[in-house]
């Protein structure tokens, strides 16, 4: 299995370019089916979780034309099969996007029952329920969720929290419902305002997306588009921490500087410097960082996809920090590796009390979950010595080019498979 080997010490200075969001990337492509035309989509992200999403696609008959690393063409006409095997849903839950999209285009899907995953169970009830309520008759047989309808229609839903996922399920299914559908609650993120602008570029009529309540007026058919994903908020949050924990100066380029304003805020609250440009922002972090309480909420507010960041960080600063977690519920399984690089770090319930050392140490850590991999990676940056980070695979999901974007940064770090280039890198690096 691949690791990455850290040298750090090194504090993180220059440019670094962000990728397309995967979050929105992943519902974009499921939506792309929804019509018999061809689709263009630019700035995908190169990473593992796009390119399985694409094999189902391709699987369940749909023709899938990879033009280049970021850019495919897609054409839903030739889509022979509406359920999608068990081995796409085992490898990325956000398969389950084609539920939304199978059902408002077909009238029936059938798509095998999302586990759970590293950060918790992570049910998808608010979905089910959505397809209900536009008139979907929804089963579980055999461990796979059957949908359909002879017509669906449109309704008035609630959902009982907020979600990502069943606020862009539901959407995809509603686009395509006749008459009128209301989402109260809706989540808000970027990713949802761009899935709704896609579906409204294939001439979809969905109205309010990135505010809380979402209003649909179903139309018969939709048809071809290009179109080009925002940019990843989540991967340049997590290069703007990289500077501020290893004291950089990094200008993160090819951002949308609004859907970064709860990180940015907390970031120049713990005493970091950011500079904000059109489409760019730059962080500069000169001296040791300050305490600071945070809690992960739905956008606008801290993302959950950004706290293990800030707590890596949070764990070098001065004085005792709070990161409460409100989304998930299993999400600091990375606190006893932190701890074993010498945080000063106690998880309570969904709570996490951070006292900030004077430095961390490199040690041999695995990675738990995709953001916490990728955070295991920025306290290897900012500790002394070497960190071997295992389970890599995590980190391949979400982030294009990782190691090759924080070795242009000045990182040590390399992708490893073998004792022998451990041993390389560390003769090298002395
Ligand atoms: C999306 O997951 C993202 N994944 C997650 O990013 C992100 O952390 C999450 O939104 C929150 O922003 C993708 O977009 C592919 P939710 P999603 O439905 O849609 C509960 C990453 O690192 N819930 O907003 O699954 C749920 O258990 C990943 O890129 C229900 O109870 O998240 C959670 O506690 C990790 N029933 C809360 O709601 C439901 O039917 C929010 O989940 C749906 C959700």
């Amino acid at each position: 299995m691949d690791q990455y080997i850290i040298k750090g010490g090194n504090p993180l200075v220059g440019e670094v370019e962000i990728a397309g969001a995967k979050n929105a990337a992943l519902a974009i492509l499921a939506a792309a089916i929804m019509t018999d035309d061809t689709v263009l989509i630019e700035n995908l992200p190169d990473v593992r979780d796009i390119n399985v999403l694409l094999e189902a696609i391709a699987e369940i008959g749909a023709k899938v034309d990879r033009i280049n690393r970021s850019t495919v063409r897609i054409n839903g006409s030739t889509i022979q099969d509406i359920s999608v095997d068990y081995e796409y849903i085992k490898k990325i839950r956000a398969s389950y996007y084609l539920l939304g999209a199978l059902l408002g285009k077909y009238k029936k899907a059938e798509v095998p029952l999302p586990g759970g995953c590293n950060i918790g169970s992570r049910p998808i009830d608010q979905h089910l329920k959505g397809f209900r309520a536009l008139g979907a008759k929804v089963d579980i047989i055999n461990g796979a969720i059957v949908a359909k309808a002879d017509q669906l229609h449109g309704s008035h839903i609630f959902l009982d929290m907020v979600s990502v996922g069943a606020t862009i399920n539901i959407m995809m299914a509603a686009s395509m419902a006749p008459g009128r559908t209301i989402i109260e609650n809706a989540a808000r993120e970027p990713h949802v305002v761009d899935v709704a602008n896609l579906l409204n570029c294939m001439g979809a009529n969905i109205k309010g997306a990135g505010t809380d309540v979402i209003r649909i007026k179903g139309v018969e058919k939709l048809h071809g588009t290009e179109y080009s994903i925002i940019p990843d908020q989540i991967e340049a949050g997590t290069f703007m921490f990289a500077a501020a924990a290893t004291r950089g100066d990094i200008m993160v380029k090819n951002v949308i500087p609004k859907h970064l304003e709860a990180t940015t805020a907390k970031l120049e609250e713990i005493g970091c410097e950011v500079e904000e440009f059109d489409d760019a922002v730059r962080v500069v972090a000169s001296k040791r960082l300050r305490r600071t309480h945070v809690k992960t909420l739905p956008y606008p507010g801290y993302p959950t996809d950004m706290q293990p960041q800030i707590a890596v960080t949070l764990a070098l600063a001065q004085g005792t920090s709070i990161v409460t977690e409100s989304i998930f519920e299993n999400r600091f399984k990375y606190a006893d590796e932190l701890a074993r690089m010498g945080a000063n770090i106690k998880v309570e319930g969904n709570t996490a009390i951070i006292d900030g050392v004077e430095k961390l140490s490199g040690a041999r850590v695995s990675a738990p979950d995709l953001r916490a991999g990728a955070a295991l990676v920025i306290a290897g940056l900012a500790a002394e010595g070497i960190t071997i980070v295992d389970d890599i695979v995590y980190i391949q999901r979400g982030y294009e080019n990782f190691e090759h974007k924080l070795r242009s940064l000045g990182a040590e770090i390399e992708r490893v498979s073998s004792e022998k280039e451990i041993q390389k890198f560390k003769l090298r690096v002395g």
